[in-house]
């Protein structure tokens, strides 16, 4: 199966200003990124506050050009290769957290569906409202809808929206930046069929990005665990949550009361602050709230290693001092 998104040491700086005596910072957004999302599958992005999954929203996206590494998107090399930029944007999408920021109130939802189509086809006025109503249809909304305005929908109504606004171009990618975190959880879950109903329909891929685990449980096939802003476990989704390696997932799973009710997994908990971006931990950068930190872990940055179908960033998984949590695969 091909991958769609291939990302090679990906990164992300920003420079900040710090006032006009000083010189301005440098925030590691996003580093490291290494990692593939197959077609037609998702990829789960998880972590807290202002570990970097908006900024590798954005360049998955191409909102923004990376600052380092490599991103192969449908196979095409977007640093290299300008001239198929815009038709590869057309086939990366994106769905926001806020679905009443999101839709322009003073836009029509009809005028709202065909907008990409004006920008990018040369679809007359009758195809684009054919077309427009079919997406309505596929979102759950219905015909009368076409005429109204945004402020005339709930929330998750407003979601389906933005949801059928990003497949009018028929992308074969979608990046959900927190799609259900603004809805209530009885519309979460309506949300979270509906979106993998138009996987299946359209052979979408997903890049999923949630702070919310049992969300991420129902959507994921991979789940990738992000730390300040690098990836410090990828997985499968069974895996990450019945075997997690890195002591940063087991502290995530530990937090939330989904992640295993059948047994009793060692405790981890996630103590002291999230570090400053401006001025990260030496070596591993977890290690200020890591149990299991030795003075490797203070000097020596952990690169991401495969072990079986995981990929960890930790010495002491790799080297046996960190306890294994969790059965064995049989
Ligand atoms: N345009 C920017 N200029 C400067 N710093 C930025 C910019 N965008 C993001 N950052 C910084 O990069 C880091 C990662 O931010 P990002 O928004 O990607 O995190 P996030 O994981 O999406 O957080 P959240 O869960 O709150 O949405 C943060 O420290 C943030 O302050
Ligand atoms: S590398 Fe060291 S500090 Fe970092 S998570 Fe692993 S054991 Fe903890
Ligand atoms: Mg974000």
């Amino acid at each position: 199966m091909s991958h769609v998104i291939d990302a090679t040491d990906l990164a992300r700086h920003y420079s900040v200003s710090r006032g006009a005596f000083r010189e301005p910072a440098t925030v590691k957004a996003l580093a490291d990124a290494t990692f593939t999302v197959k077609a037609g599958k998702t990829l789960a992005v998880v972590g807290e506050s202002g570990c970097g999954k908006s900024t590798l929203a954005r360049l998955i996206t191409m909102i923004e050009p990376a600052s380092a590494g490599k991103l192969m998107i449908d196979g095409v090399d977007v640093a290299r290769e300008p001239a198929k930029l815009k038709d590869l944007r057309r086939t990366v999408q994106i769905v926001f957290q806020d679905p009443y920021g999101s839709l322009n109130p003073r836009q029509k939802v009809g005028s709202i569906l065909e907008e990409p189509l004006i920008i990018n086809t040369s679809l007359n006025a009758a195809a684009r409202r054919a077309k427009a109503l079919d997406m309505l249809r596929r979102v759950g909304l219905r015909p009368e809808h076409y005429a109204r305005y945004p402020h005339m929908f709930s929330g998750g109504q407003r979601q389906r929206i933005a949801v059928a606004r990003a497949l009018m171009l028929e992308p074969k990618i979608i990046v959900l930046d927190e799609p259900v975190s603004a809805l209530d959880v009885s519309i979460q879950a309506q949300i979270l069929n509906l979106l993998a109903d138009l996987q299946d329909e359209f052979g979408l891929t997903y890049l999923f990005i949630s702070h919310d685990l049992s969300v991420v449980r129902f959507v994921a096939d991979d789940v990738m665990v992000m730390y300040l802003g690098r990836p410090v476990e990828i997985a499968p989704v069974d895996d990450i949550f019945h075997r997690p390696q890195h002591p940063y997932t087991r502290a995530l799973l530990s937090a939330t009361p989904i992640a295993d009710p059948e047994r009793q997994r060692t405790k981890i908990k996630l103590e002291g602050e999230l570090p400053s971006p401006f001025d990260p931990p030496a070596g591993c950068a977890f290690h200020p709230r890591c149990q299991y930190a030795r003075d490797i872990c203070r000097e020596k940055p952990p690169a991401l290693v495969a072990a079986g179908a995981t990929q960890h960033a930790c010495h002491g998984v790799a080297e046996g001092w960190v306890p294994d949590d969790g059965p064995k695969p049989a």
